[in-house]
């Protein structure tokens, strides 16, 4: 696999799209206090930005979405960390890297509406409509791609390339 060095999504372009995903949440949510949940890894770059730029108070939980690919498992998502106390009844934006098949959104929101959250939206960074399994709309995203697989920005191949600043393409 090979980086692809010029950028597909550059840092500054990143960082002007959240400013306005960011917002479109503060009109959104104005007056309220949601709850930002953060999956890990991927989306930790990009959640620690959009905080920056939003008004609106949120609190910040982590947790871990790990998805069986190609398996039967009657559990498709494992979540780790999740405290449901702050969830309940509260206004939650689940934050993620990338939805690409969507079965790790359509599997966490499943599992988070079991606690009975006020609301739940999906904010995302990046879409990847052409390989939609399961029906999934995120309600803020910041860019729709086309079947790349995509590093950089928090986003990794084999656990490396997270750090990079910017979205690069990377190719077999
Ligand atoms: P899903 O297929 O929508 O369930 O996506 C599950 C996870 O796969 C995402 O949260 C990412 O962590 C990872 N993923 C999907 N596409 C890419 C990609 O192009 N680059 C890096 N990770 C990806």
């Amino acid at each position: 696999m090979q980086l692809n060095e010029c950028p597909l999504i550059d840092a500054d372009t990143i960082h002007q799209r959240i400013g306005e995903m960011a917002r479109q949440i503060d009109q959104v949510y104005a007056g309220r206090h949601p709850v930002l949940l953060v999956t890990l890894s991927g989306a930790f770059l990009f959640a620690a930005d959009l905080v920056r730029q939003l008004r609106t108070p949120v609190q910040i939980e982590f947790v871990r979405a790990q998805s069986y690919r190609g398996t039967q498992s009657a559990t498709p998502l494992q979540l780790t960390g999740l405290n449901t106390e702050t969830v309940v009844n509260r206004h939650v934006i689940v934050v993620e890297d990338i939805v690409d098949t969507g079965r790790t959104a359509h599997a966490l929101t499943e599992q988070l509406q079991a606690h009975n959250p006020a609301s739940i939206r999906l904010c995302a960074l990046l879409d990847k409509p052409a390989r939609r399994e399961v029906s999934v709309t995120a309600d803020y995203v910041g860019f729709a791609i086309e079947d790349h697989f995509v590093v950089g920005y928090g986003l990794d191949y084999d656990g490396l390339y997270r750090q990079l600043p910017a979205i690069h393409v990377i190719e077999a």
